[in-house]
């Protein structure tokens, strides 16, 4: 797994470590674009999601990678070669559809060697593979059954076998958990991490959850209505979202919109200001429920006053909903037994600055 500083998160330092490239790929159905002028570069071993909401063109730029699509415009390399107009089987790439479709018909081990097969590897050779296969998503015992004989946990690994068997430069997974329950499907997130990272193959993984996305990738796409909205790591996704789009999308936050005047201060359309020393114009303030918090003694000069709307106990903690200046914020805080806010109440809060992320007007995009 290659480490970089976070600085260097979006360079690709080495050509031989660059494995995907789109540039600039769209895809036109008539007049509409289900994806358009999308750009990307994959480093080898890299989890990179594809996050966004329903419709946004997610799963046809997997296929276009895959060679299932072919795009209307734009180029996709696979190490350094153009594969643009290549066949899938051409490409080096193995796919988990969005949903894991085995051949039905076919027992576990000749689902595995599927791919061997038609890639002609002699008998020996691709039983050896699948063997290793199974063993690498720890199901050697069941080489035997048909689909229809798994859960869908176990369909599911059999399904990543399977797109791995070929040794692909590049794997590419189509909201692969989408039909499993909650615990099982953070079971195998952890376990798809674990075996991208011991074949260090990189991998393209489309998901709309945000929580997904958060906690495997490496770095997350997030798009909308065709277009890249933000590539970065989760934690420059989550707290330096690039648009509005995105900071509404990756977690809970309040948006507000106002405008910085010539201290340095916002003020927000309703008329609540935080202090601050950003530059003067309009601007929309992002606030997360962890940036609201219950004033203490020492910070009575900064103290705002709250009313609460609504709250909802979540079992750590309680989520607030507050009026606050005429902006209605989130706030998530622990309440002491027999404590928590009702409708009504008012409470003193502060809003911390620290990393409080502010976008200016003129970069936000449509
Ligand atoms: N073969 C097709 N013909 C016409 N329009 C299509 C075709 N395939 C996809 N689209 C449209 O392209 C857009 C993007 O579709 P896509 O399947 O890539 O979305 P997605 O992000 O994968 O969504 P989901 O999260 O629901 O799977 C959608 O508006 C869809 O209706
Ligand atoms: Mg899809």
């Amino acid at each position: 797994m290659l480490v970089l500083s976070e600085k260097d998160e979006n360079v690709v330092r080495e050509s031989n470590d660059l494995v995907v490239e789109l540039r600039s790929i769209s895809k036109l159905y008539g007049d509409t674009a289900a994806v358009a002028d999308i750009s990307l570069k994959a480093r080898r071993g890299e989890l990179l999601c594809l996050l966004g909401p329903s419709g946004c063109g997610k799963t046809t730029t997997l296929r276009m990678v895959a060679g299932f699509v072919e795009p209307s415009s734009g180029s996709i390399c696979i190490n350094n070669i153009d594969m643009t107009h290549q066949p899938p089987y051409r490409r080096d790439t193995g796919m988990v559809f969005q949903s894991y479709a085995l051949f039905p018909h076919m027992t576990v081990a000749e689902n595995i060697a599927f791919g061997l097969e038609n890639l002609r590897w002699p008998r020996q050779k691709r039983e050896k593979r699948v063997e290793e296969m199974l063993k690498l998503v720890e199901l050697p015992h069941l080489a035997q059954r048909l689909p229809s004989q798994l859960s869908g946990g176990q369909q599911q690994r059999i399904a990543l076998a399977r797109a791995l068997a070929i040794k692909p430069a590049v794997l590419l997974l189509d909201e692969p958990f989408s039909n499993l329950d909650a615990q099982l499907r953070v079971r195998m997130r952890e376990e798809l991490q674990e075996v991208v990272r011991s074949v260090n193959v990189t991998t393209l993984f489309v998901t709309h959850d945000q929580e997904e996305a958060l906690t495997m990738s490496d770095r997350i796409m997030v798009m909308n209505a065709g277009k890249v909205e933000q590539i970065g790591t989760p934690g420059e996704i989550y707290e330096a979202p690039a648009t509005p789009f995105v900071a509404k999308f990756i977690g809970w936050c309040s948006l507000l919109k106002g405008a910085v005047d010539n201290t340095g201060a916002f003020t927000s359309t309703a008329g609540l200001r935080i202090k601050g020393n950003w530059s003067a114009g309009p601007a929309t303030v992002v606030i997360r429920p962890e940036q609201v918090k219950l004033s203490t003694d020492g910070a009575a000069g900064q103290s705002q006053q709250a009313r609460v709307l609504h709250s909802r106990y979540c079992g750590g903690a309680t989520r607030v909903v507050l009026d606050v200046n005429g902006e209605q914020l989130t706030m998530q805080e622990r309440f002491s037994f027999g404590r928590h806010p009702k409708p009504g109440d008012v409470l003193g809060i502060t809003i911390s600055t620290d990393n409080l992320r502010l976008i200016p007007m003129q970069e936000q995009h449509a």
